[in-house]
């Protein structure tokens, strides 16, 4: 509990980040990986595997971009410090523990951003939304861009935001989410280079029986191709978000995304 208090107020971030409740966000997420270590490190090395196969035959390896690096769990990020030029880590928060434990990565470098480009708007500091990666669009020296589970969580911060302030609403907090998928989707196809995505798509709540309860869809409506791998990560092991509740996600893999959404 001191530890996350601590880490909350050490944390640096936007303002309008920090609003839409980022930073708790990334402190939380820090304290659960740490109890569910055992589920999450079998997600976490599917996922390296699946970045694994992106980095394979790219013809360069100068940058690559890592979009919600977050505590940098979920990538190989030693292999890839060692075969790009540069490995750059793009969140809305890092948190001083996890800039710590890399800091004998030279070549890794840190981006604190808006990956849905809508912070700013939802809280009225800007008039519309950014063109989020329009920066790693336009770099030509980008040869990998991971989205490293990140699709899903885009939307949870501005949802909430956006319920609990609806005089201000930009878009009706019913559509939201689902907007916010569709961007994020449309902006990794909008990239030039080889685009890694790395997702979870559906959440499945079992009792202590191991009896189906309740399925949510985390893409809001969205479909996605048939991915290269796909399996199921425990987020939430029995006791973690309830006594007797075990939350599995479905989580998916594409090495190569804008070629498996090409078809
Ligand atoms: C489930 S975590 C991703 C896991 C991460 N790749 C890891 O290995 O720890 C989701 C990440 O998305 C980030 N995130 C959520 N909304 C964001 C936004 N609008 N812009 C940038 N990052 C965001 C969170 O801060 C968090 O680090």
């Amino acid at each position: 509990m001191l530890a996350e208090l601590a880490l909350l107020a050490a944390t640096r971030t936007s303002p309008a980040l920090r609003r839409i409740g980022l930073v708790g966000d990334g402190v939380r997420l820090w304290s659960r990986r740490r109890r569910c270590l055992r589920e999450w490190q079998a997600h976490e090395h599917h996922c390296h595997g699946v970045v694994q196969r992106a980095m394979e035959g790219l013809p360069r390896r100068r940058k690559a971009v890592i979009l919600g690096s977050g505590l940098a769990r979920d990538i190989p990020l030693e292999a890839m410090a060692a075969a790009f030029d540069a490995v750059i880590l793009v969140d809305a928060v890092h948190l001083p523990v996890t800039r710590w434990r890399l800091r004998y990565l030279n070549n890794v470098a840190f981006v604190t951003a808006d990956v849905a480009g809508i912070a700013d708007w939802l809280v009225g500091a800007a008039r519309t939304r950014a063109d989020a990666l329009s920066q790693w669009r336009d770099d030509p020296a980008v040869d990998l861009v991971v989205s490293a589970n990140v699709l899903s969580q885009l939307p949870i911060g501005p949802e909430a935001w956006a319920e609990a302030h609806p005089a201000q609403a930009i878009v009706p907090p019913a559509t939201l989410a689902r907007a916010i998928v569709g961007w994020h989707i449309e902006d990794l196809l909008r990239l030039r280079c080889r685009v890694c995505l790395l997702t979870d798509t559906e959440q499945r709540e079992y009792d202590r029986a191991g009896t189906l309860i309740d399925r949510t869809d985390l893409l809001h409506g969205h479909e996605l191709p048939a991915p290269d791998r796909a399996w199921d990560w425990t987020v939430a092991p029995d006791g973690e978000a309830g006594r007797g509740v075990t939350l599995v996600h479905g989580a998916r893999g594409y090495a190569d995304f804008r070629h498996a959404w090409a078809g």
